[in-house]
């Protein structure tokens, strides 16, 4: 079986799976989150961009009271939303306000780059023709530094980044005095980004990979390879796509709302063998090679974070 826990830079566990809870809609996404925790899960994903975490705060504070799940054996993640890159821990605040904590186990620097924190919208502020309002020359070290700062005050066990390239990653670390935990990214055969994954390993940095099924409604379920080695092994295809992870070290991020795919999701788990593994390299390599990459989630804020197939 699957390794159930990795060790982050900072010496706590972290689980190999979690339930992600974006795009979760209201009305679903508390009863999601509670049956995730009392069916196995002990990490749920979120992110005060989300506009959700009151409602994952509901799913929490019911599998607690339900009396199954305890806080110390749970792992809460949330995200510094881009308007509140200058006030961090503004931002970490209101989060733990709305899921009910005094403190979540890591919190990301979601996007590095800065929206306007006196625009027009507390999320996604816009210019008078529509486009983002991006403050630019904004210096994402100068989030970083705050960041750092939170970890006196109790509010966060780690702290790291999302969304980091090689590039963003090397202007990051020769300023940081501490190492991000974590990079969450987006991750699938689709889009291995090796050179991302290959850094923060070097670095101690530990890969969440999100978007494993490539996000809204599972595009990837139905890739070539996935499909075989899922019939290989008398498994779904959504069984392949989220037991690539382990091998990698990273954990895997899956995001759903349907009770039986929550449950399905954790419990059919396999290992991939050194064959699976290769199929899906030779797979991902020349996807690379002739470019053909996959990237389900880029939102449009016009700024180059240096993904090479974004160049
Ligand atoms: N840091 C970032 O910038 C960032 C960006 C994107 C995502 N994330 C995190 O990563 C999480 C996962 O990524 P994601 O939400 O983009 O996409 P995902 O987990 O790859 O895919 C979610 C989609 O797949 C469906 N699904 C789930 N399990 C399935 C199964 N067993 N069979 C068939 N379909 C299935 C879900 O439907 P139902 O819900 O209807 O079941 C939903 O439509 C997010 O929720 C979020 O927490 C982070």
């Amino acid at each position: 079986m699957p390794p159930k826990h990795f060790t982050l830079n900072t010496g706590a566990k972290i689980p190999s799976i979690g339930l992600g809870t974006w795009q979760s809609p209201p009305g679903q996404v508390a009863s999601a989150v509670s049956y995730a925790l009392q069916n196995g899960y002990t990490l749920i994903d979120g992110a005060y961009c989300y506009a959700n975490e009151d409602e994952v705060g509901q799913g929490l504070a019911e599998a607690f009271s339900a009396g199954k799940v305890k806080r110390e054996d749970i792992f809460v993640v949330s995200k510094v939303w881009t308007t509140y890159n200058t006030r961090v821990e503004e931002g970490l605040d209101k989060s733990l306000k709305s899921l009910g904590l005094d403190y979540v186990d890591l919190f990301l620097v979601h996007w590095p780059l800065l929206m306007n924190p006196e625009g027009n919208h507390d999320r996604f502020p816009t210019k008078p023709d529509g486009s983002r309002d991006i403050i630019q020359g904004y210096n994402h070290v100068d989030t970083w530094k705050q960041m750092e700062a939170l970890l006196k005050t109790g509010k966060t066990k780690a702290i790291g980044v999302s969304n980091y390239s090689k590039l963003y990653l090397e202007q990051l670390l020769p300023h940081a005095t501490v190492i991000p935990a974590v990079n969450q990214i987006e991750n699938h055969p689709s889009l291995p980004q090796q050179e991302i994954v290959d850094l923060c390993k070097e670095k101690g940095i530990h890969i969440m990979a999100y978007s494993p099924l490539g996000s809204t409604g599972g595009p990837l379920l139905s890739a070539e390879p996935v499909v075989k080695i899922a019939e290989k092994h008398g498994v779904k295809p959504s069984s392949v796509l989220l037991s690539y992870h382990a091998p990698r070290g990273s954990t895997v991020l899956a995001k759903s709302v349907t009770p039986e795919r929550i449950k399905e999701n954790i419990e059919s788990l396999i290992d991939l063998d050194e064959e699976d593994q290769a199929e899906l390299k030779a797979y991902s390599d020349k996807l690379v090679a002739e470019k053909k990459w996959q990237r389900f989630v880029y939102p449009p804020f016009g700024v180059n974070f240096g993904f090479p197939d974004k160049q």
